[in-house]
């Protein structure tokens, strides 16, 4: 179920504010804690668009955001894949609810006019509706770090990745200029910040998810056991990393088989790209990576469509079709004949 999915976090959090009738809210919106539901479909389709563009930056790589990666809340370990879920899943609510308040679609928010009328630059100054990151910060942080009640490590590595999720929004933003003076001569401008495309902070987060770093924490004095301990651990770990990275605790498994205990689902029977217009070298090596480097083989699968075609309008008032068929052909990572599956005579390793 895609919906499960990308409110992974949210639905344990409508329980505990409104057990047993987490949507049947509608009363519950005037009266309940209104911090929390002022936001919440705001939140939700924040949350939405993280997930849907977690499977558009891996569509192509053996981890290819499953639901299942976000759905085992309890065995979910803290990898570099969960680190970029995390990230894009706050930097996904910030966005919305930041473009929620410049649209004006909330009643308590709008632009952030703060520095109007002030000089920016040389020949220009601030003006206009620039986009207000702080309210989308703040909102985020309200709802999606609400999640972490661990005081262990992975709370701290997830709260970290959410924070640089959303400092990933902010790293993205443009300034935008309009020209005015004698017939638009430009000599003076005005200008604002505004949000990328969300498809720009994607991008820019699946190239922290390559960079992420292993937080390193100290086994020994976590295995002291006592809390202080643990904390200060925790805390000298955080101190050699920046707060724009992503980090994680687990090396990744291996995405190329089934692990239903981890829920992953392998490649076998992933489809990849070879030939095509405008793709990317990443997109054009995808059945390398899919498929041989897992040791599988291309299974190339042709189906006819049909659809309607050639269709005339007559006079009045029909239209006449005819039927179409199209071939479509898909390469799909299929099993070795007499390989004993995924990962046997495998040539590279590595979470790809
Ligand atoms: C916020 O924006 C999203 C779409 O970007 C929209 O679906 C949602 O309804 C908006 N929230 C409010 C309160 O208008
Ligand atoms: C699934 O993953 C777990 C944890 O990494 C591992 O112990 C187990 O052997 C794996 N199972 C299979 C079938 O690969």
């Amino acid at each position: 179920m895609r919906m499960v999915h990308s409110l992974f976090w949210l639905l344990p959090l409508l329980y505990k504010m409104c057990p047993g009738h987490a949507w049947v809210a509608s009363n519950f919106l005037m009266t309940g804690p209104k911090a929390y539901l002022t936001y919440a479909r705001s939140v939700q389709v924040g949350a939405l668009s993280g997930a849907e563009e977690c499977r558009r930056q891996f569509a192509w790589d053996r981890w290819n955001c499953p639901d299942s990666a976000t759905q085992l809340r309890g065995l979910r370990r803290a990898t570099r894949e969960t680190s970029f879920v995390h990230a894009i899943s706050a930097a996904g609510v910030m966005y919305t609810l930041t473009r929620n308040c410049s649209l004006g679609d909330l009643d308590n928010c709008g632009c952030d006019v703060s520095n109007n009328g002030k000089i920016g630059g040389r020949g220009w100054l601030w003006g206009g509706c620039s986009d207000n990151v702080d309210f989308g910060e703040r909102i985020s942080k309200q709802y999606v770090d609400a999640q972490e009640t661990g005081q262990d490590s992975r709370a701290a590595v997830n709260l970290h990745n959410n924070a640089a999720g959303r400092m990933a929004v902010k790293a993205t933003m443009r300034r935008i200029c309009r020209c005015h003076g004698m017939s638009e001569s430009c000599s003076v401008q005005t200008c604002w910040t505004q949000l990328s495309d969300f498809r720009e902070i994607g991008n820019y987060l699946k190239i922290k998810h390559s960079q992420a770093q292993k937080l390193d924490i100290d086994k020994k004095r976590m295995r002291a056991g006592n809390s202080a301990d643990n904390r200060g651990a925790i805390v000298d770990a955080f101190g050699s990393i920046a707060p724009t990275e992503l980090i994680y605790l687990e090396d990744s498994p291996d995405y190329c088989r089934r692990n239903t205990s981890l829920g992953l689902y392998g490649t076998e029977g992933r489809e990849c790209v070879q030939h095509g217009d405008g793709l990317t070298q990443w997109e054009r090596r995808s059945c390398r990576r899919l498929c041989h480097e897992c040791g599988l083989r291309v299974e190339e699968r042709r189906t006819e469509v049909v659809s309607s075609c050639n269709c005339k309008f007559h006079w009045c008032c029909t239209v006449n079709c005819e039927d179409c068929a199209q071939v479509i052909v898909q390469h799909v990572c299929a099993r070795r004949e007499g390989g004993d599956g995924p990962g046997y005579r495998r040539r590279h390793r590595g979470p790809k």
